[in-house]
């Protein structure tokens, strides 16, 4: 069990793609088990994390609508991320399909290390077609 314990107001971040996480690198396992095609929430980060052709990419959960933790209140299934609070629907890449959200979800950048593991850097907001790149 991680982080049971908020230790400080910055926990419960307003607007929030923290949500206790602050700006630091979270954990976001090995490319191993990433395949192309992967779309899935990130435990407890309230990220998803993607791979495409071009690599690895990862997008907040939280719905840009209303600010609900899609990874709490949502869903993905077929390439689709779908939030439970007002039936928001974002793409694989995070563009709006389905409102009332209007904004996209915003991404963030990816590092991929030497033995595959795979941290999201929460702090550091990139371009939706900003990936890592897998090496062959
Ligand atoms: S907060 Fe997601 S649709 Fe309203």
């Amino acid at each position: 069990m991680l982080g049971g314990v908020c230790a400080s107001a910055a926990c419960s971040s307003e607007g929030g793609d923290g949500a206790g996480q602050g700006t630091g690198g979270v954990a976001a396992g090995n490319v191993s088990a990433v395949p192309v095609g992967h779309l899935a929430f990130v435990s407890g980060a309230s990220a998803i994390l993607g791979r495409d052709a071009g690599g690895l990419y990862a997008m907040s959960a939280i719905c840009t609508h209303q600010s609900c933790d899609m990874s709490e209140r949502g869903a993905i299934a077929s390439g689709v991320v779908s939030c439970a609070c007002h039936g928001s629907k974002f793409s694989a890449t995070g563009e709006v399909t389905n409102g009332p959200a209007s904004s996209a979800l915003r991404h963030f950048k990816v590092e991929l290390a030497a033995d595959g593991s795979i941290t999201i850097q929460k702090g550091s907001a990139v371009d939706a077609a900003t990936r890592a790149a897998v090496p062959g």
